[in-house]
Formats: structure tokens, C-alpha cells, sequence
């Protein structure tokens, strides 16, 4: 096999044996729903964090604010996958309406997304007024989102 046709025959492997996860993932709804809840549980856990430093119940430490900042920002992108739709019941508190009116789920999991850059930046500028500010904005962009498709 040249060099060529040997790289096209790893790259289908490769692309094969992703596919198969995803499809063994859609298969399994409970996955998905543990999934995306533990996303948003360390979302919430490194909120907290930002939120009882920003609030002074804990010193504030700059490096530890970057931190969290920092997997905030990254666990805001990897939750949507989990939303795949055969998981709409069960052992779930997401409502219906996140399939039925996708547009605006995404639209404002978009919003938290563009929340939380100014959420890093807001850590590294080691200014706790600036860090109380972009904690309440991500805090605004989480609670959008629960108030519509989050059952209580
Ligand atoms: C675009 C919508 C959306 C956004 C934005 C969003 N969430 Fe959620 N969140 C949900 C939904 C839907 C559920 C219910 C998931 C389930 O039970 O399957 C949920 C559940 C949760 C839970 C409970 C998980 C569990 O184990 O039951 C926590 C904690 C949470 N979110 C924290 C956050 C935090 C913190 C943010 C912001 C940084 C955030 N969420 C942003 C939609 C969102």
C-alpha cells in the first residue's frame, strides 16, 4: 500500500469507529441524560466557585478564578451533544419544548456561549468588580435558559 492509500484507509477507520460510538451513544438515552447532567453539575460546581468568591464568602484568588473561568468556559460547549432526541423522558428534567422549539434552545445555549469569554477575561484581569459582573451576566445566560427549558 503507498503512503497515500494507506492515510484514506486510517482516515475511514477512524471515521468508522466514531460513527459507531455515536450510534451506540443515540441507542442509549440514559447515557445521554447522565451525560449532559454531569456537564452541567461541573458547570454549576465551578460557578459556584466564581459566585462565592465574587459574593467575598470566600478570599479571592486570582489564579483559581482563571481557573474556574476557564472550565466554565470550556464545559459550555460539550453539554448540547447530550440533548440528542430519543432522551425526552425518563430521568430527566429537561421539558419537551427543548425538541420542540430547538431554534430557541440553541439560540440561548448560543448566548451562554458567547457569556463566557468575557467570563475569562474577567478573571485574568484579576479586578474583582469586573469578575462579579460577568458572573452575574452567566449566571442571567444559565437561568434564561432553565426558566424556559429546565422542569423545577
Ligand atoms: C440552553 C439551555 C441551558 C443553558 C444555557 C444552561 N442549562 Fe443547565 N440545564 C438545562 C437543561 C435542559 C437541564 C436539564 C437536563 C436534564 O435533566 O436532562 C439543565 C440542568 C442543569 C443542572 C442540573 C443537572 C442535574 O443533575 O439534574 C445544573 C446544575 C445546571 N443545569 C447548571 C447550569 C449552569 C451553571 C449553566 C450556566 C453556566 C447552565 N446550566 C446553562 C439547560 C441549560
Amino acid at each position: 500500500m503507498n503512503r497515500n492509500a494507506f492515510a484514506a484507509a486510517s482516515a475511514f477507520a477512524v471515521v468508522a469507529v466514531f460513527s459507531a460510538a455515536v450510534v451506540a451513544q443515540d441507542m442509549r438515552p440514559d447515557r445521554a441524560i447522565k451525560y449532559r447532567q454531569g456537564i452541567m453539575q461541573a458547570q454549576g460546581w465551578q460557578m459556584g466557585v466564581l459566585s462565592r468568591m465574587a459574593k467575598g464568602e470566600i478570599p479571592y484568588n486570582k489564579d483559581q478564578a482563571v481557573r474556574a473561568a476557564t472550565f466554565v468556559n470550556e464545559l459550555s460547549k460539550m453539554s448540547w451533544e447530550g440533548f440528542v432526541p430519543v432522551s425526552d423522558s425518563g430521568n430527566t428534567k429537561a421539558r419537551p419544548d427543548v425538541w420542540k422549539d430547538k431554534a430557541k434552545f440553541d439560540r440561548l445555549a448560543q448566548e451562554m456561549q458567547s457569556e463566557t469569554p468575557k467570563l475569562v477575561a474577567a478573571a485574568n484581569s484579576g479586578d474583582v468588580a469586573q469578575l462579579r459582573a460577568a458572573v452575574g451576566a452567566v449566571g442571567k445566560a444559565c437561568n434564561n435558559c432553565h426558566d424556559d427549558f429546565q422542569k423545577q
